[in-house]
Formats: C-alpha cells, sequence, structure tokens
C-alpha cells in the first residue's frame, strides 16, 4: 500500500485551501441518497468523510433514544486534519465520532450497518492496491447484513472535458474574504486513468492566489466488480446517478449499493 501522508492532496490538507470546500461542495443528491439509507441503518462509519456535513446530518437526525444506545453511533474518518478540524467545529460536532485515519490502514474493530464514501472519494485511492485495501477495509468493518454505497465517476462520461479554465470558471463568495474566483486545468492519462487537475481559488480584494494540484483515478465498472468480488462483497444493484438512475454505458457515475457475500 502507498504511504497515504506521501498522497496527501494539499486541496484537503491545507488549512488555507479547506476553507474553500464547503463553499463549492454544499448538500447535493449523494447525501440526501445516503440520508434516505441511514435510516434503517444503526451505525455509519463514513470514510473520506471531509468536512463532515453528511455525518453531522446523520448525527442530527437521530433521536434522543438513539443517542443514548451505545450501538447507534456515527462515524467519520478523513486523514486531512484540515478537513476534520472544519468538521469538528461545525454545529453538533460532538455528535459525530472523528478518526483521523485514511481507509486503506482503518482497523476500528467493529463492524456498521451503512458505510459510505461520498463526494467521489473512492477516486483519491490512485492503485490497484489502494483500492483493493479500501475494499478490504470496508469488508472488515462491515456486519452481516450491512450496506456498502461509493460513488466513481464513469470514465466514459470524461468529466474532466470541463475542468479547463474557460469551462471552470466560476465566482464564490468567502464569508470572510469576500469574493473568490475559482477556476480548474486537469490533464487526463489515458494508460492509468488518472487525471491530475489544478485548483485555483484568486481572492479578489487582496489578489492572493491559492493552488493545490491533485490526482484522482477513474475506473470503470468492468474494473471495478472484480475488486469487489475479491474483497468478499457483492452488488445487490449499480447506480448510473445519486438520483437512481440505471447503470448505463454513458451514465455520470458508476455507484455499487452492496453487501458482504454471505457464505
Ligand atoms: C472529494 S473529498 C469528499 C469529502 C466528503 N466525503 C464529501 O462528500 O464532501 C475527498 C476526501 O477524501 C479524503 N481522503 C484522501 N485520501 C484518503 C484516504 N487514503 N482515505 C480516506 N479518505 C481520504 C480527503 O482528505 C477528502 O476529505
Amino acid at each position: 500500500m502507498s504511504d497515504p501522508k506521501a498522497d496527501s492532496d494539499r486541496l484537503y490538507q491545507d488549512p488555507a485551501l479547506a476553507q474553500f470546500y464547503d463553499l463549492e461542495n454544499g448538500w447535493a443528491a449523494d447525501f440526501s441518497f445516503c440520508q434516505a439509507l441511514a435510516k434503517d441503518a444503526r451505525s455509519v462509519l463514513d470514510l473520506g468523510c471531509g468536512t463532515g456535513e453528511l455525518a453531522l446530518a446523520l448525527a442530527k437526525d437521530r433521536t434522543a433514544e438513539d443517542r443514548t444506545a451505545e450501538n447507534k453511533t456515527i462515524v467519520g474518518v478523513d486523514p486531512a486534519a484540515a478537513m476534520l478540524d472544519v468538521a469538528r467545529g461545525q454545529p453538533g460536532g460532538s455528535r459525530v465520532t472523528w478518526h483521523l485515519s485514511d481507509a486503506q490502514s482503518l482497523r476500528l474493530d467493529r463492524r456498521f450497518d451503512l458505510i459510505v464514501l461520498t463526494g467521489h472519494a473512492f477516486q483519491v485511492f490512485l492503485t490497484e492496491a489502494d483500492q483493493r485495501a479500501l475494499l478490504n477495509t470496508i469488508a472488515l468493518h462491515l456486519n452481516p447484513q450491512g450496506r456498502f454505497i461509493f460513488d466513481t465517476r464513469n470514465p466514459a462520461a470524461e468529466a474532466w472535458r470541463d475542468w479547463t479554465p474557460e469551462r471552470s470558471k466560476r465566482e464564490l463568495h468567502h464569508p470572510r474574504l469576500g469574493a473568490v474566483e475559482a477556476w480548474n486545468d486537469a490533464a487526463h492519462d489515458a494508460a492509468s486513468g488518472i487525471v491530475t487537475y489544478q485548483t485555483h481559488y484568486r481572492v479578489m480584494a487582496s489578489g492572493e492566489t491559492l493552488s493545490a494540484e491533485s490526482r484522482i483515478r477513474f475506473t470503470s465498472r468492468e474494473a471495478l466488480t472484480p475488486l469487489l468480488a475479491d474483497a468478499g462483497l457483492t452488488v445487490d444493484e449499480w447506480f448510473g446517478d445519486w438520483e437512481g438512475g440505471s447503470s448505463m454505458p454513458s451514465a455520470p457515475e458508476v455507484i455499487p449499493l452492496g453487501r458482504l457475500v454471505t457464505p
């Protein structure tokens, strides 16, 4: 397994950049879908939880009775201290158990009813070895009837084609810094399926620009299927988007909803 620190991404690890995450990534269909799945779950593990918006909402959904039950827990895991610091500082932050860890080596010695990775966190695993290690972590932390779900952008939809400075330019409003102009640039390596992209934030008032370079991997449903099986996981349903659309070849997302293979 690669050293997660060596692969660390300033976009998440640098507090100056992590402060922009929630400006760009609010509540979306992936969170609503997982929130609905979590209704039946007594415990939820959110891997690559980032700034914790989903985990915080799930903790808020719990009843007073749930909160006193020891096994009704919401756990958020992320290796980026800057992201977890934002999560901990949110209202209700103490209702979630936060763990600073990469997902590959995580061993909590307990199992969950639902394990989620949202916001394309699956794509930060850049090698097949890291993808296998993550799937192994999922298998080791799932209850026999528990379910997992995650999303990875469908390589066939070629989302990176929109990540050019011209097409991605957008204006954000930062509560302290005011107007911020943001844009991306990206290059796709067809051999590895890895997209290297830059994210830039220019603070209009000061003219200062903060930038990070990130890498994410695009994996097809065909490539993912044997990895899931090797980890002892089976897929009940493949979705093509977070609205519950079917898994078509040109769908924007590859989303497996599954569980442990029963012996
Ligand atoms: C695109 S963000 C998604 C955050 C959150 N799940 C959401 O939906 O907003 C990807 C997250 O994966 C985290 N990450 C990076 N490497 C990781 C690893 N090895 N294990 C678990 N999470 C990782 C990053 O720190 C970041 O918070």
